[in-house]
């Protein structure tokens, strides 16, 4: 009988991909989620791409009751993937104990269940942003964090040390926590992908979103910084290698690794806003019309991922090219019968 893996925020941008990846990989996945940020088509779509509706629990993770109701329906779950989150980092600022009470919640009670039902494995989705602006690059798993920046970022490396003092008081649980780079692109199906609410906060959905004419332009934000073209420089990430990585680090577990272990999940290369304006240009032969603007406040100049780690340990790179990225996010953008 297929292994079952219980993912909290499955409805969501990187669940939904993950889904995918997990059912592709043999695994029945029940997917918990609110809504708060997705929608229900987003699994309609993964139906359409695999074959197979995943069982779908509404259900608040950060109400303690029904998230015990949903465990204890799969107490036989091998394994949860905890994406379910808030993860605006303006918004957090704005509205810090929202955050704090959405994403730390949410983690207690699924730990908490994951040591009443015995439920051995948990991947939690960490984020780049505990480095912060980090003094030498490539990060390492093994750079120091920086203070968090944002109440979102300071969920996160709560997140990862709430669950290393858990893994530590509790030997029969096991955790990988997985920092994502700068997640991208949709299922090369364009039938899942990213579909922010409201006006896009990142990058690539801007992109996309002025591409097809629902903004007026793009807002580069700074070209001044001290990089090789004087823009920002991220390590984007196609979403379904990140997808792969979620199988990877659970066949890791249940194949035996112990304890928490941390994993920086990137393509180990560097590109600027702009690279990422004219790479997106060439790949789809739409022109991004763009204006320089101020630096955002918080941003860092450059950082990427130094990912041997993952390589090494969970035989897991990202290998997707750039413009195959590109290609599936501006298919999904065009593709209004997926959305809301
Ligand atoms: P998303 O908003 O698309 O997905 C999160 C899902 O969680 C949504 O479906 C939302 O409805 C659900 N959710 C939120 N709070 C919930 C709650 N209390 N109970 C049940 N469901 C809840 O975001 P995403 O981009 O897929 O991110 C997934 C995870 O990865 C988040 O934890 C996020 O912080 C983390 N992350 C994302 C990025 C990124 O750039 N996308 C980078 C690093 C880390
Ligand atoms: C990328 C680059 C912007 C929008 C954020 C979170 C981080 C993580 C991933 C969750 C930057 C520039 C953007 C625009 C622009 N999320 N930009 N015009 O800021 O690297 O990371 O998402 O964990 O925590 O902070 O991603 O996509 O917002 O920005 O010029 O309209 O694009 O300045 O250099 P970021 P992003």
């Amino acid at each position: 009988m297929a292994q079952k893996i219980i993912v909290t925020g499955g409805a969501g941008y990187i669940g939904s991909h993950t889904t995918v990846a997990l059912q592709d990989a043999g695994f029945d996945v029940i997917v918990l989620d609110n809504l708060i940020n997705s929608s229900e088509k987003s699994l309609h779509g993964v139906e359409k791409i695999t074959g197979i509706h995943p069982e779908f629990i509404h259900v608040d993770c950060t109400d303690r009751d029904a998230t015990r109701n949903a465990f204890k329906k799969h107490s036989d779950a091998v394994g949860v993937i905890h994406f379910a989150g808030l993860k605006a980092v303006g918004e957090s600022v704005e509205k810090p104990l929202m955050y704090y009470r959405n994403n730390l919640d949410s983690l207690i009670n699924v730990l908490e269940m994951m040591r009443e039902f015995n439920i051995p494995n948990i991947v939690f989705s960490s984020s780049a942003t505990v480095y912060g602006n980090p003094d030498i690059l490539p990060v390492t798993e093994e750079t120091p964090l920086k203070p968090a920046q944002s109440p979102y970022g300071q969920t996160k490396v709560m997140g990862e040390e709430i669950i290393r003092d858990m893994v530590r008081a509790t030997p029969t649980i096991n955790a990988t926590l997985l920092r994502y780079f700068n997640p991208i692109g949709a299922h090369p199906s364009g039938q899942i992908g990213e579909n922010p609410r409201g006006i896009p906060n990142n990058l690539m959905p801007y992109i996309t979103q002025t591409a097809i004419g629902m903004r007026e332009q793009l807002s580069i934000f700074g070209d001044d910084y001290d990089t090789d073209d004087g823009f920002c420089v991220r390590d984007y990430i196609d979403v379904n290698d990140l997808a792969r990585a979620h199988v990877a680090a659970l066949r890791h577990m249940i194949n035996g690794a112990h304890g928490a272990n941390v994993f920086n999940l990137g393509t180990g290369h560097g590109v600027s806003v702009m690279e990422m304006v004219n790479a997106f240009e060439s790949a789809t032969g739409v022109k991004i019309k763009y204006k320089i603007a101020p630096r955002r406040p918080g941003d860092v100049p450059a950082i990427w991922a130094d990912a041997t780690h993952a390589k090494r340990v969970l035989g897991w790179s990202a290998n997707t090219p750039l413009v195959d990225t590109l290609a599936s996010a501006w298919r999904w953008q065009q593709n209004p019968d997926a959305k809301d």
